[in-house]
């Protein structure tokens, strides 16, 4: 059918490039760009048995035109960007130069602000339209699919939604006393935010990891789970109509908190650049190459993940509940496709959405986040490539 440019070389992009090799017949061609050639070649060599023909190339994405030159010289369908958000802004550019669709799995962040937000991406929304392309935002698992199961849960099973909670939970354990399961830089910038969620059409600000809550997982059990800001909380608050409230939980372990902690109360967390012997480090970027490489955890990681969304809200006049979940196990994902879970569950979604925009299925001009499609085909999709859902129509709520 067609060609991926996939941009990035680390966890999540070797998913992405072995389940476009197991779709081939909608992948023929991909191409593997990042920073690092050597990265892009050892997740080509990973790829066994496939029709897709796989291209490796050396890109650094903060440059436009680099990333022009590639589109122009590999003629890709469409680009799947699992770099960083950092590149966010400058890959959308030139897929608006280039007149090529765009995917990715995390919104834009500036590298000297940690503060993500839809607004720099959104307002490319009349350029794309404009030049006749799709731009499909958070097309990974969360945000992504906890946007398509809130479209999925409008569309089959209420007639209004009024409260929505995101459950992240991650019983995996890697054997390290600390590490992080996606980007360390990105992931830790997230969890040291202050917390934030959507009630009654305004955020409410937390101080950070201030609100705990346990909840008792399916198939995972009871877990300690803390109230975060989650980027699909902004989008969902404007698509999800008549929504009063969001909030987005993610599990840690007290372990994991006490290492948090103490790197933050020492500095090592800040992002603002420091004088070390005659050079400027950014702390946190230094703690991110001391700590272990997220793609490396996938061989040592046990256990399983839970993330899914509980709605309240009405249908037929009556008051309704309705929990969608997956459950992923994190040596299965290692088996199939030599990745932990985290970066296994948003992998297939970032192909599932690349998928649905080349073969037409969610292909319109404009920007867009997941909830704006029809979830129909993707959530056939999940079921099909990796990540089944469950469901629960009388779930435990969360206090
Ligand atoms: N929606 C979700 O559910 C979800 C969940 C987890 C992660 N994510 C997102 O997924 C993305 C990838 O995460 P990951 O865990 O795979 O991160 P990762 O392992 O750090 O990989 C990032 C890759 O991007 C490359 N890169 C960085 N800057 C670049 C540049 N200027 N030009 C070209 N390549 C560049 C890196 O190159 P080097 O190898 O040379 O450093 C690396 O290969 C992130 O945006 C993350 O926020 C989304």
């Amino acid at each position: 059918m067609g060609k991926a440019l996939i941009i990035g070389a680390g966890g999540v992009s070797n998913v992405v490039v072995h389940k476009c090799c197991q779709n081939s017949d909608i992948f023929t061609e991909i191409c593997i760009a990042s920073r690092t050639l050597s990265k892009c070649e050892a997740i080509k060599n990973s790829v066994k048995n496939s029709k897709t023909k796989i291209q490796t190339a050396q890109l650094d994405a903060d440059n436009t035109n680099e990333v022009i030159e590639l589109i122009n010289k590999f003629k890709p369908n469409i680009v799947i960007n699992v770099a960083l958000p950092y590149q966010d802004l400058t890959i959308m550019d030139a897929c608006l130069a280039t007149k090529v669709d765009y995917v990715d799995t995390a919104n834009y962040e500036p590298l000297d602000t940690a503060k993500f937000e839809y607004k720099w991406q959104w307002a490319y929304k009349e350029r794309f339209e404009q030049a006749g392309i799709t731009a499909l935002l958070g097309s990974g698992f969360d945000p992504g699919v906890t946007g398509v199961f809130s479209a999925h849960a409008m569309k089959h099973h209420f007639d209004e939604i009024h409260y929505i909670d995101i459950l992240d939970a991650n019983a995996g354990d890697h054997g390290y006393p600390f590490a992080t399961n996606f980007n360390p830089e990105i992931n830790i910038r997230e969890i040291t935010a202050n917390g934030r969620y959507f009630e009654n059409g305004e955020f409410i600000e937390t101080p950070p990891l201030s609100v705990k809550k346990v909840y008792d997982f399916p198939e995972l059990g009871e877990k300690d789970m803390y109230l975060l800001y989650h980027e699909e909380l902004e989008s969902l608050a404007v698509n999800i109509k008549g929504i009063k409230r969001i909030r987005f939980f993610m599990t840690f372990s007290q372990k994991y908190l006490t290492h948090l902690n103490v790197l933050e109360n020492v500095g090592m967390t800040s992002i603002e650049p420091i004088d070390f012997e005659g050079q400027q480090i950014v702390p946190l970027q230094f703690l991110k190459a001391v700590l272990p490489d997220p793609s490396s955890l996938g061989e040592r990681t046990k256990g399983k993940t839970n993330i899914g969304c509980i709605f309240q809200g009405v249908k037929d006049g009556k008051p309704k509940t309705y929990y969608v979940y997956n459950v992923c196990v994190h040596e299965d994902c290692y088996a199939e496709v030599g990745s932990q879970a985290i970066s296994y569950t948003t992998g297939v979604p970032a192909m599932i959405g690349a998928m649905l925009v080349m073969t037409g299925k969610w292909k319109k001009p404009g920007v867009f986040n997941v909830e704006e499609f029809d979830p129909d085909p993707f959530m056939d999709a999940l079921n099909k490539w990796g990540l089944p859902w469950k469901e629960d129509h009388n779930p435990k709520l969360v206090d």
